[in-house]
Protein backbone atom coordinates (compact mmCIF):
# COMPACT_ATOMS: atom_id res chain seq x y z
CA UNK A 1 0.00 0.00 0.00
CA UNK A 2 2.50 2.61 0.97
CA UNK A 3 4.61 1.77 -2.28
CA UNK A 4 1.74 2.24 -4.15
CA UNK A 5 1.19 5.95 -2.56
CA UNK A 6 4.80 6.18 -3.71
CA UNK A 7 4.19 5.16 -7.08
CA UNK A 8 1.47 7.75 -6.82
CA UNK A 9 3.01 11.06 -5.67
CA UNK A 10 6.38 10.08 -8.12
CA UNK A 11 3.37 9.97 -11.10
CA UNK A 12 1.90 13.53 -9.63
CA UNK A 13 5.61 14.91 -9.44
CA UNK A 14 6.60 14.11 -12.83
CA UNK A 15 3.56 14.29 -14.42
CA UNK A 16 2.18 17.74 -13.31
CA UNK A 17 4.24 20.42 -13.96
CA UNK A 18 4.41 22.67 -10.90
CA UNK A 19 3.22 21.40 -7.84
CA UNK A 20 -0.53 22.37 -6.24
CA UNK A 21 -0.34 25.08 -4.03
CA UNK A 22 -3.31 25.97 -1.19
CA UNK A 23 -4.16 29.11 -2.42
CA UNK A 24 -4.32 30.95 -5.62
CA UNK A 25 -5.01 34.98 -6.85
CA UNK A 26 -7.13 33.30 -9.57
CA UNK A 27 -9.04 29.85 -10.32
CA UNK A 28 -10.05 28.88 -13.41
CA UNK A 29 -11.92 25.49 -13.61
CA UNK A 30 -11.88 23.88 -17.32
CA UNK A 31 -9.38 23.72 -20.43
CA UNK A 32 -11.36 24.35 -23.33
CA UNK A 33 -11.32 26.76 -25.26
CA UNK A 34 -12.54 29.30 -22.86
CA UNK A 35 -10.30 28.24 -19.59
CA UNK A 36 -7.17 28.10 -22.18
CA UNK A 37 -7.90 31.66 -23.65
CA UNK A 38 -8.22 33.46 -19.92
CA UNK A 39 -5.74 31.46 -18.79
CA UNK A 40 -3.10 32.87 -21.63
CA UNK A 41 -3.79 36.36 -20.52
CA UNK A 42 -3.25 35.36 -17.23
CA UNK A 43 0.06 33.83 -17.97
CA UNK A 44 1.42 36.98 -19.53
CA UNK A 45 0.24 38.72 -17.22
CA UNK A 46 2.12 37.02 -14.66
CA UNK A 47 -0.31 36.41 -12.48
CA UNK A 48 -0.58 33.64 -9.69
CA UNK A 49 -3.59 31.48 -11.20
CA UNK A 50 -4.32 27.81 -12.21
CA UNK A 51 -6.21 25.78 -14.60
CA UNK A 52 -8.22 23.12 -13.15
CA UNK A 53 -8.64 20.17 -15.49
CA UNK A 54 -11.28 16.66 -14.99
CA UNK A 55 -9.02 15.25 -18.35
CA UNK A 56 -5.70 14.21 -18.93
CA UNK A 57 -5.58 16.97 -22.08
CA UNK A 58 -7.30 20.17 -22.64
CA UNK A 59 -9.85 20.19 -25.50
CA UNK A 60 -11.31 17.10 -25.28
CA UNK A 61 -14.96 18.70 -25.69
CA UNK A 62 -14.01 18.37 -29.60
CA UNK A 63 -12.32 14.81 -29.12
CA UNK A 64 -16.08 13.52 -29.00
CA UNK A 65 -18.59 16.92 -30.29
CA UNK A 66 -20.20 17.65 -32.78
CA UNK A 67 -20.56 13.34 -33.49
CA UNK A 68 -20.04 13.93 -37.20
CA UNK A 69 -16.92 14.98 -36.35
CA UNK A 70 -16.89 18.33 -38.68
CA UNK A 71 -16.74 21.46 -37.15
CA UNK A 72 -19.60 23.93 -38.18
CA UNK A 73 -17.09 26.89 -37.97
CA UNK A 74 -15.09 28.03 -40.49
CA UNK A 75 -11.26 27.86 -41.33
CA UNK A 76 -10.92 30.31 -43.77
CA UNK A 77 -7.07 30.38 -44.44
CA UNK A 78 -6.51 32.42 -47.53
CA UNK A 79 -8.67 35.59 -47.09
CA UNK A 80 -6.77 37.43 -49.98
CA UNK A 81 -5.81 40.25 -47.30
CA UNK A 82 -2.73 40.62 -44.54
CA UNK A 83 -4.43 42.20 -42.37
CA UNK A 84 -4.50 40.14 -39.36
CA UNK A 85 -7.74 42.19 -37.42
CA UNK A 86 -9.82 40.93 -41.26
CA UNK A 87 -8.00 37.74 -41.13
CA UNK A 88 -9.08 36.95 -37.45
CA UNK A 89 -12.71 36.90 -38.40
CA UNK A 90 -12.72 34.92 -40.63
CA UNK A 91 -11.31 32.35 -38.80
CA UNK A 92 -13.57 31.11 -36.17
CA UNK A 93 -11.89 28.98 -34.45
CA UNK A 94 -8.32 30.09 -33.43
CA UNK A 95 -7.82 31.60 -29.80
CA UNK A 96 -5.84 34.92 -29.60
CA UNK A 97 -2.39 35.02 -28.92
CA UNK A 98 0.72 36.99 -29.83
CA UNK A 99 1.66 34.39 -32.06
CA UNK A 100 1.09 34.27 -35.55
CA UNK A 101 1.80 30.30 -35.88
CA UNK A 102 -0.19 29.25 -33.08
CA UNK A 103 -3.34 29.58 -35.06
CA UNK A 104 -6.01 26.94 -36.06
CA UNK A 105 -5.12 27.94 -39.98
CA UNK A 106 -1.35 26.89 -39.49
CA UNK A 107 -3.05 22.89 -38.31
CA UNK A 108 -5.21 22.42 -41.54
CA UNK A 109 -6.41 23.43 -45.09
CA UNK A 110 -9.78 22.24 -44.81
CA UNK A 111 -12.83 25.04 -44.19
CA UNK A 112 -14.98 22.77 -42.27
CA UNK A 113 -12.23 20.43 -40.27
CA UNK A 114 -12.38 17.51 -38.53
CA UNK A 115 -13.22 18.80 -34.62
CA UNK A 116 -9.73 16.06 -33.37
CA UNK A 117 -7.97 18.99 -35.24
CA UNK A 118 -9.52 21.71 -33.09
CA UNK A 119 -8.85 19.84 -29.79
CA UNK A 120 -4.88 18.83 -30.66
CA UNK A 121 -5.08 22.58 -31.23
CA UNK A 122 -6.22 23.28 -27.76
CA UNK A 123 -3.50 20.81 -26.47
CA UNK A 124 -0.86 22.90 -28.32
CA UNK A 125 -1.98 26.02 -27.37
CA UNK A 126 -1.61 24.96 -23.78
CA UNK A 127 1.80 23.08 -24.30
CA UNK A 128 3.58 26.00 -26.30
CA UNK A 129 2.64 28.81 -23.83
CA UNK A 130 3.32 26.66 -20.82
CA UNK A 131 0.22 27.24 -19.25
CA UNK A 132 -0.47 26.44 -15.75
CA UNK A 133 -2.92 24.01 -15.79
CA UNK A 134 -3.76 20.82 -13.43
CA UNK A 135 -5.01 17.73 -15.36
CA UNK A 136 -6.58 15.32 -14.17
CA UNK A 137 -8.13 17.28 -11.54
CA UNK A 138 -11.54 17.55 -10.49
CA UNK A 139 -13.58 20.06 -9.02
CA UNK A 140 -15.77 18.96 -6.87
CA UNK A 141 -17.54 21.72 -4.71
CA UNK A 142 -17.05 25.40 -4.80
CA UNK A 143 -18.18 27.21 -1.39
CA UNK A 144 -17.21 30.65 0.07
CA UNK A 145 -15.22 32.03 2.95
CA UNK A 146 -17.70 33.24 5.62
CA UNK A 147 -19.09 36.27 4.10
CA UNK A 148 -19.78 37.04 0.13
CA UNK A 149 -16.42 39.01 -0.33
CA UNK A 150 -14.97 35.92 1.24
CA UNK A 151 -12.23 33.58 -0.71
CA UNK A 152 -13.73 31.15 -2.80
CA UNK A 153 -12.88 27.52 -1.32
CA UNK A 154 -12.41 24.65 -4.06
CA UNK A 155 -12.33 20.97 -3.15
CA UNK A 156 -10.37 18.93 -5.97
CA UNK A 157 -9.73 15.76 -6.38
CA UNK A 158 -7.18 14.65 -8.29
CA UNK A 159 -6.03 10.96 -8.83
CA UNK A 160 -6.54 9.34 -4.93
CA UNK A 161 -6.00 12.62 -3.43
CA UNK A 162 -8.57 15.01 -2.22
CA UNK A 163 -7.38 18.99 -1.46
CA UNK A 164 -8.49 22.11 -0.45
CA UNK A 165 -7.82 25.00 -2.83
CA UNK A 166 -8.56 28.66 -1.96
CA UNK A 167 -8.80 31.21 -4.86
CA UNK A 168 -9.38 35.38 -4.51
CA UNK A 169 -11.27 34.68 -7.72
CA UNK A 170 -12.78 32.07 -9.29
CA UNK A 171 -13.70 31.63 -12.83
CA UNK A 172 -15.90 28.73 -14.11
CA UNK A 173 -15.22 27.63 -17.72
CA UNK A 174 -16.84 24.29 -17.53
CA UNK A 175 -18.77 24.17 -20.47
CA UNK A 176 -22.19 22.07 -21.11
CA UNK A 177 -22.62 20.67 -17.40
CA UNK A 178 -25.27 18.39 -18.88
CA UNK A 179 -27.52 17.50 -21.23
CA UNK A 180 -29.92 19.79 -22.47
CA UNK A 181 -33.79 19.48 -21.18
CA UNK A 182 -33.19 16.64 -18.82
CA UNK A 183 -36.06 16.45 -16.61
CA UNK A 184 -38.03 19.76 -19.08
CA UNK A 185 -40.00 17.34 -21.05
CA UNK A 186 -42.49 14.62 -20.40
CA UNK A 187 -42.04 11.54 -22.66
CA UNK A 188 -38.19 12.34 -22.67
CA UNK A 189 -37.75 8.89 -22.02
CA UNK A 190 -38.57 7.69 -25.49
CA UNK A 191 -35.85 10.25 -26.78
CA UNK A 192 -32.49 9.07 -28.13
CA UNK A 193 -30.28 11.69 -26.87
CA UNK A 194 -27.86 13.55 -29.18
CA UNK A 195 -24.52 12.00 -27.10
CA UNK A 196 -25.98 8.77 -27.56
CA UNK A 197 -28.23 8.47 -31.14
CA UNK A 198 -26.64 5.70 -33.40
CA UNK A 199 -25.58 8.08 -36.16
CA UNK A 200 -25.99 5.18 -39.26
CA UNK A 201 -28.89 6.40 -41.16
CA UNK A 202 -29.96 2.66 -42.14
CA UNK A 203 -31.32 2.72 -38.47
CA UNK A 204 -33.87 5.64 -39.95
CA UNK A 205 -34.67 4.29 -43.31
CA UNK A 206 -38.45 5.10 -43.90
CA UNK A 207 -39.22 5.73 -40.73
CA UNK A 208 -40.91 8.79 -39.22
CA UNK A 209 -38.15 11.07 -37.25
CA UNK A 210 -39.04 14.21 -35.20
CA UNK A 211 -35.83 16.16 -33.83
CA UNK A 212 -36.46 17.90 -30.87
CA UNK A 213 -33.69 20.46 -30.36
CA UNK A 214 -33.11 24.51 -30.12
CA UNK A 215 -29.92 26.45 -30.82
C1 LIG B 1 -22.94 19.44 -30.26
C2 LIG B 1 -22.11 20.70 -30.30
C3 LIG B 1 -21.35 21.02 -31.42
C4 LIG B 1 -20.59 22.17 -31.49
N1 LIG B 1 -19.86 22.43 -32.61
C5 LIG B 1 -19.08 23.53 -32.65
C6 LIG B 1 -18.27 23.82 -33.80
O1 LIG B 1 -18.24 23.08 -34.79
N2 LIG B 1 -17.48 24.93 -33.77
C7 LIG B 1 -17.49 25.80 -32.69
O2 LIG B 1 -16.77 26.79 -32.73
N3 LIG B 1 -18.25 25.56 -31.61
C8 LIG B 1 -19.05 24.45 -31.57
N4 LIG B 1 -19.82 24.23 -30.46
C9 LIG B 1 -19.79 25.21 -29.36
C10 LIG B 1 -18.54 24.97 -28.52
O3 LIG B 1 -18.44 23.59 -28.20
C11 LIG B 1 -18.58 25.71 -27.23
O4 LIG B 1 -18.94 27.04 -27.47
C12 LIG B 1 -17.20 25.68 -26.56
O5 LIG B 1 -16.70 24.37 -26.46
C13 LIG B 1 -17.29 26.24 -25.19
O6 LIG B 1 -15.98 26.27 -24.65
P1 LIG B 1 -15.75 26.21 -23.10
O7 LIG B 1 -14.29 26.36 -22.88
O8 LIG B 1 -16.68 27.15 -22.43
O9 LIG B 1 -16.27 24.73 -22.68
P2 LIG B 1 -15.70 23.27 -23.07
O10 LIG B 1 -14.97 23.27 -24.36
O11 LIG B 1 -16.85 22.34 -22.91
O12 LIG B 1 -14.63 23.00 -21.92
C14 LIG B 1 -15.04 22.81 -20.58
C15 LIG B 1 -13.93 22.03 -19.88
O13 LIG B 1 -14.19 22.01 -18.48
C16 LIG B 1 -13.86 20.74 -17.97
N5 LIG B 1 -14.63 20.56 -16.74
C17 LIG B 1 -15.98 20.54 -16.60
N6 LIG B 1 -16.32 20.40 -15.30
C18 LIG B 1 -15.15 20.35 -14.60
C19 LIG B 1 -14.85 20.22 -13.20
N7 LIG B 1 -15.83 20.14 -12.28
N8 LIG B 1 -13.56 20.18 -12.82
C20 LIG B 1 -12.56 20.28 -13.74
N9 LIG B 1 -12.79 20.41 -15.09
C21 LIG B 1 -14.07 20.45 -15.50
C22 LIG B 1 -14.26 19.78 -19.10
O14 LIG B 1 -13.58 18.55 -19.00
C23 LIG B 1 -13.85 20.57 -20.34
O15 LIG B 1 -12.53 20.29 -20.76
C24 LIG B 1 -20.59 23.07 -30.38
C25 LIG B 1 -21.36 22.76 -29.24
C26 LIG B 1 -22.11 21.60 -29.19
C27 LIG B 1 -22.91 21.29 -27.96
C1 LIG C 1 5.36 30.58 -32.23
O1 LIG C 1 4.94 29.22 -32.31
C2 LIG C 1 5.78 28.39 -33.08
C3 LIG C 1 5.10 27.04 -33.25
O2 LIG C 1 4.77 26.46 -32.03
C4 LIG C 1 7.15 28.33 -32.44
O3 LIG C 1 8.00 27.50 -33.23
C5 LIG C 1 7.71 29.74 -32.31
O4 LIG C 1 8.92 29.69 -31.60
C6 LIG C 1 6.73 30.66 -31.60
N1 LIG C 1 7.19 32.03 -31.65
C7 LIG C 1 7.10 32.88 -30.61
C8 LIG C 1 7.55 34.28 -30.86
O5 LIG C 1 6.65 32.56 -29.52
Amino acid sequence: MMLLVYLFLLFTVVFSKSPLKTSYDQCIVGAGGGGLQIGYFNHMANRDYVIFEKEPRAGTFFEKYPRRRKLISVNKKYTGSTDPEFNMRHDWNSLISHNDTMRMTSYTDEYFPDAGVLAHYFQEFAHQFDLNIQYNTEVKRVSRKSTTKGDFILQVSQGMMDHTVSCKRLILATGIGRPNGIGLISGEQYVQQYQTVDLDPERFKAKRVLIVGKV
